[in-house]
């Protein structure tokens, strides 16, 4: 069998991920495992359509396709995610059609599922034949365990296509908004009185210039709102000159292996932390925001796990049809509360008249103009919650080694608090007082019956004493 793998890894060849592929292709001699450079490759493919083509030559050629790559800020990285673009926008997905596919990550499991969401729908927008899954741990191929799991993948991987199984689509083609948003709609309003917002920042981060775009005209509309004008920063003018390289050159000291060779990180540096207000205005394109916001999002990785938008006011504004896309939805949402700032909403165009996405578009500005003003941030959701907690384990543990600054801001910031093993009078409580109890099964009885009322007796204290 023919299978090429796609690799996703700004890293080439010592990519952890490729490590994986090479030990099936080590495995399984008689199949021709050929291992594509995608993301290393990337500035080539944009530039040389000739190199790009040669790629595609070989992929036509392929039984199987798979997706090898990390997970990068809870996608693909950035490279992998400009090479998707490129198939669609030179009009090349027929060589993907009816091929069968599958994906292999590797990562720490901080949001692997979201970008496996991302390309099982890209892979079904393409009409492939999808074949799994598998999410390893960056370390897993060093158990035995784990390597007899990944070889039986990929012998499930071949009884699918020896026997042209076919998996039902999970995904369906995301809508295109038809509207055209008329800003000029209730021009004299006096609904529409500006805010002020006094000393209090904003800025406005877009990746399009194009002020008659639906998402133009939503940016200039949102700025109209308020009484002093706002920085408007469009990516495209922001010279980056490539995205993360995994090089983990950062992680000591939050220094990019970049540097001064372009301006990405002086600019996230000036007008990124300590913002209070910052818009995040985007297209949707295939199912996430245009490459050039994943070049923003995985460039800011030289912050390492360090939140850089605490007590932020953030909102998206975008054109598209974000309620046919869960996954970015999540994502962003996921992205806010990993930051521990305030998501208040995301803002778009579709299924809205004119009227009613102006009419959105300011009452988000008046609820930002509240929630900054009352310094309000929601709770962390599960999905703010149980990323930190999965952070908090890696920093603590296996890679503290290389990610040095993330241990000191986390211990400076009391990160690790709700450690179990810190919780030295809860532990003493189980052992000593509560196991003695649940252990013995005439005290267990009266003890679960009286656990409901005992649970809300703390609370009932606070409220004897609202003001307390
Ligand atoms: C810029 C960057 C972003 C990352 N984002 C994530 C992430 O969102 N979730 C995760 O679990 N791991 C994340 N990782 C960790 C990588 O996925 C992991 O180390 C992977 O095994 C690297 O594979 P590679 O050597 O093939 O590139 C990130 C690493 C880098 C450098």
């Amino acid at each position: 069998m023919k299978i090429v793998v796609l690799n996703g890894s700004p890293k080439g060849r010592n990519s952890v991920t490729m490590q994986y592929l090479l030990y099936i292709k080590k495995k399984y001699p008689q199949h021709e495992v050929n291992l594509l450079k995608i993301s290393s490759r990337i500035k080539k493919y944009e530039k040389k359509e000739e190199e790009f083509n040669k790629i595609l030559d070989e992929i036509d050629q392929a039984d199987i396709i798979i997706w090898g790559t990390p997970v990068y800020v809870m996608l693909v990285p950035y490279q992998l995610k400009r090479f998707i673009e490129l198939i669609e926008e030179r009009g090349k997905i027929d060589i993907f059609r009816n091929k069968y596919t599958a994906i292999i990550t590797t990562s720490i499991r901080f949001y692997d599922s979201m970008a496996i969401n991302y390309l099982h729908g890209i892979i079904d927008d393409w009409n492939m034949k999808f074949a799994g899954f598998f999410s390893a741990d960056s370390y897993d191929l060093l158990h035995t365990k784990e390597r007899t799991r990944l070889l039986k993948f990929f012998d499930y991987i071949c009884y699918v296509f020896e026997n042209k199984i076919e998996t039902p689509k999970q995904y369906f083609k995301i809508s295109p908004v038809e509207s055209n948003y008329d800003p000029t709609i209730n021009e004299s309003d006096s609904n529409f009185e500006k805010l002020d917002i006094g000393e209090k920042s904003i800025r406005i981060i877009t990746d399009s210039g194009d002020l008659e775009s639906n998402l133009g005209k939503m940016v200039s509309t949102f700025q109209s709102f308020f009484s002093k004008p706002i920085e408007v920063i469009n990516l495209n003018d922001i010279n980056i000159k490539g995205g993360c390289l995994g090089c983990l050159h950062c992680a000591y000291d939050n220094v990019c292996a970049y540097g001064d060779k372009d301006e990405y990180m002086n600019f996230y540096n000036a007008k990124i932390p300590n913002t209070d207000i910052i818009i995040f205005a985007g297209n949707l394109v295939d199912r996430y925001l245009s490459s050039r916001w994943k070049l923003f999002f995985d460039r800011a990785f030289f912050n390492t796990h360090i939140p850089t938008m605490i007590n932020s006011q953030l909102a998206y504004i975008i054109s598209g049809s974000l309620s046919e896309n869960t996954n970015l939805h999540d994502i962003l949402r996921a992205l806010s509360e990993f930051q521990r700032a305030n998501l208040e909403d995301i803002v778009t165009d579709e299924k809205k008249s004119s009227e009613e996405i102006k009419k959105s578009l300011y009452d988000l500005a008046k609820r930002l103009k509240w929630c900054v003003e009352h310094n309000y941030i929601k709770p962390k959701t599960f999905l703010g919650e149980g990323g930190m907690k999965i952070f908090r384990d890696d920093v603590w543990g296996r890679n503290r080694f290389v990610f040095q600054a993330d241990h000191k801001f986390y211990t400076e910031h009391g990160y690790y608090d709700s450690f179990p093993q810190n919780d030295i009078r809860a532990e003493k409580t189980n052992e000593y007082v509560m196991n003695n109890i649940t252990n013995d099964p005439d005290k267990r009885t009266l003890f679960y019956q009286a656990i409901v009322g005992e649970f809300v007796k703390p609370f009932k204290k606070v409220l004897k004493n609202p003001d307390k």
